[in-house]
């Protein structure tokens, strides 16, 4: 790695708040993160190098290690692991002949298994370059590699957003709120329920970290303010802390099984958004 390039990625960041973006370009470029890499961000952001360190360790889309110019992986959750899953890894195995977190000889596919991605209805889940397979079979691992290979991949979203995205889920009864059928920006949705004005309706958000799209089923003023209820539970969102850019209450769910918070503000037309990992706010 250049250290002067990776400098240039830090600096076109705007600093704390885009720790994500900045390990996103670097890995984008690299296709992992080095230990100097994640030390200069550190160094440059002024975050601590575990804050950095949990990051890039938290989420699946980061890795330490140099990855292919590929990404598969698969579904191992419990849902997908009843469909059928360990059939379609161990087609995986046999086809790319590596083991789950390894890169291919030629540098061109890494295949690694993940717990669930949040399309538990659909599964077994695969999800290549960011595209969504669902209800992927023994059969149908062959097609997947080779459309990866030629990057020709469709999927239900049908972006070929390779980026950060995660999962949501309440944080009172720890169900799931991803939507496959609803995606935006190529990724399940995460689907809420909101009390407006006009009354009680659904709202989707995207699931990739940075976007701050807010799709309602009732139209409301940029400026109304939203009470974020689970549609499990009926639980409200409303979390403990107020949005840094308009001060309007901020809305929580748990990621990725509840090891870290996203806060959406509940304004309709602010794109307030934080990360909390571990106790680090991001
Ligand atoms: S268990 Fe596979 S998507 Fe949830």
């Amino acid at each position: 790695m250049e250290t002067e390039d990776i400098l240039n990625i830090i600096r076109k960041g705007k600093g704390k708040a885009e720790i994500i973006s900045i390990l996103e370009d670097i890995q984008e470029k690299y296709t992992y993160l080095s230990e100097e890499a994640l030390r200069l961000v550190a160094a440059e952001t002024g975050c601590s190098l575990t804050d950095v360190y949990g990051v890039a360790t938290f989420y699946k889309a980061f890795s330490l290690k140099p990855r292919g110019k590929h990404c598969v992986s698969a579904c191992r959750g419990t849902a997908c692991h009843v469909r059928g899953a360990e059939t379609v890894v161990a087609e995986f195995k046999r086809q790319l002949d590596l083991e789950p977190g390894e890169t291919t000889p030629d540098n061109e596919i890494s295949f690694e298994t993940v717990n669930c991605l949040g399309a538990c209805a659909l599964g077994p889940i695969v999800v290549s370059d960011g595209h969504y397979h669902a209800n992927v079979t023994k059969r149908g691992v062959k097609d997947i590699i080779e459309a990866t290979r030629n990057g020709t991949l469709e999927s239900i979203g049908g972006s070929k957003d390779c980026g950060f995205s995660f999962e949501a889920s309440c944080p009172q009864c720890g169900r799931n709120l991803m939507d496959i059928a609803y995606p935006i920006d190529g990724h399940p949705s995460i689907r809420i329920n909101v009390v407006t004005a006009a009354g009680t309706g659904w709202m989707r958000l995207p699931s990739r970290y940075g976007s701050s799209v807010k799709v309602l089923e009732h139209a409301v003023s940029e400026d109304a303010l939203l009470t974020p209820l689970c549609p499990h539970c009926g639980s409200n969102l409303q979390g403990d802390f107020d949005c840094l850019e308009c001060n309007a209450p901020m809305g929580d769910m748990n990621v990725d099984g509840g090891a870290g918070i996203i806060s959406i503000c509940s304004r309709k037309g602010c794109t307030g958004h934080m990360l909390t990992l571990n106790g680090a706010t991001i």
